[in-house]
């Protein structure tokens, strides 16, 4: 498969997945491009790949700046190639994987939807069918809010994304892709 694997990460928090991610793609003998998408401009035309990874840390339950600013660029894009058609017919072979590193620190879970859910939107609107989501803790890295990791609503974070969670990423990019194997287009 041709997969890309884009994210945002403002601590490196997200870009532990999205290297677990490419190491195990590649492992199994996909063609991935990795892409951090600080870089500003960078446009893709999602159809060109089988499988998208977005990965982006959670702030304000949305995902971060350079993930919402690489999706209003896309979105431009898509509507400047009237690739955005009424009923969103699906293309067929095309998937993305959307997930987020996140803290919730006071509604726990329920801060990583919102941001899960507008990072898919994109895809969705474009035909791209949304294959899985995943949520994976991420710790608060800045020293002045490591408070935040032993108090919140989901108890005490501190050190993740651990190893543990790590394999689990491992994992479920191996089940997603097999789950994938038959669905690709040529
Ligand atoms: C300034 C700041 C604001 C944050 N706000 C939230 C938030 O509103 N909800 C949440 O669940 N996590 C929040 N976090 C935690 C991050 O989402 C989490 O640490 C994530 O793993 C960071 O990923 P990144 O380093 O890849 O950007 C915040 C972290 C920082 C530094």
């Amino acid at each position: 498969m041709e997969i890309l694997n884009l994210y945002g990460s403002l601590n490196g928090q997200t870009e532990k997945v999205a290297l677990e991610i490419a190491k195990v793609a590649e492992q199994a003998g996909h063609n991935v491009s990795t892409v951090n998408l600080k870089k500003e401009g960078v446009i893709f035309d999602l159809l060109k790949y089988d499988l998208t990874f977005v990965g982006s840390g959670v702030y304000t339950w949305l995902p971060g700046k350079s993930v919402k600013e690489w999706i209003e660029r896309q979105l431009g894009y898509a509507r400047d190639n009237d690739l955005i058609l009424p009923g969103s017919p699906r293309v067929p072979g095309k998937f993305a994987c959307v997930y987020c590193t996140y803290a919730g620190p006071h509604t726990g879970e329920a801060e990583a939807i919102p941001a899960i859910k507008y990072m898919g939107q994109l895809f969705d609107h474009l035909g791209i069918s949304v294959a899985d989501e995943w949520s994976v803790v991420g710790a608060f890295v800045p020293g002045k809010m490591q408070h935040f990791n032993t108090s919140g609503r989901l108890g005490n974070i501190e050190g993740r994304p651990n190893a543990d969670d790590l394999k689990q990423v491992r994992e479920k990019t191996a089940g997603l892709l097999s789950s994938l194997q038959e669905c690709v287009v040529d």
